[in-house]
């Protein structure tokens, strides 16, 4: 699976077979999530995984009584705040600590995708509850929740706002009639253009055949 089928194909899985998950999978999960990037290179990103089944039992009521997420693998994103708020302020407490994460959890979806699994980023739970069942220190704090399984739900198509929606150009404001001709991306014109010329062609090599058959006609030939 390339890269695009990997990002187009990927969904939030909620139900998972009881199919045990290899720990190599698990942390190769965890090295995806590790190559994000991360502002200043800090990798504030801990990724605690959850090992006691009594514990994984007890989650769903921290999480707005999700059931599923008492899957086969929990994993929690915690971000370590020191160092970003030393080199960035606030801006990186607040900021770039979320960014950081988020770009490693949505590599780990995707390597979770890549290798069969189902996975689910969980973003609705008790901070305070799961900082406790983890231990998470007072500079740092936990971002997510990802449940890891083998799937065992094929999710209905999801609808997708059209890509001319969603970008702009310059402002953002700016709606965009013609993709293509805003992208200077003229392939679509082109191959139109091509099969239109190609008509003209045909039709240009039809009428000289008929024109040629026509005179040889009249001429005897
Ligand atoms: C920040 C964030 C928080 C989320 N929290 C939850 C959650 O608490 N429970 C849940 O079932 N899904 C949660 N999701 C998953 C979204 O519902 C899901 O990504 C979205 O519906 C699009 O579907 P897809 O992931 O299949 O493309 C969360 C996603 C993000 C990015």
């Amino acid at each position: 699976m390339d890269i695009f089928d990997c990002i187009r194909t990927r969904r939030s899985i909620r139900s998972y077979s009881t199919k045990p998950v290899e720990f190599d999978k698990i942390l190769a999960i965890c090295e995806a999530g590790h190559n994000a990037p991360s502002a200043g290179n800090l990798q504030n990103w801990r990724f605690i995984i959850l090992t006691d089944r009594q514990t994984i039992a007890s989650l769903p009521q921290h999480c707005l009584n999700q059931e599923f997420v008492a899957a086969p693998v929990v994993i929690v994103i915690a971000s370590q705040n020191e160092d970003l708020e030393k080199h960035y302020g606030i801006r990186g407490s607040r900021l770039y600590a979320i960014q950081n994460c988020s770009a490693a959890i949505q590599n780990m979806l995707l390597a979770a995708h890549a290798l069969g699994l189902g996975a689910c980023w969980v973003g609705a739970f008790d901070e305070e509850k799961i900082g406790e069942i983890c231990k998470i220190p007072s500079q740092a704090r936990p971002q997510a929740i990802l449940t890891l399984g083998y799937p065992q739900e094929d999710p209905p198509t999801k609808i997708l706002r059209k890509l001319d929606d969603v970008v702009r150009f310059n402002t953002f404001d700016s709606r965009i009639k013609d993709l293509n001709h805003e992208l200077r991306f003229y392939s679509d014109e082109i191959e139109k253009k091509t099969k239109e010329v190609g008509t003209i062609v045909q039709k240009g090599k039809k009428n000289i055949h008929d024109y040629m058959h026509a005179f040889k006609k009249r001429k005897g030939i």
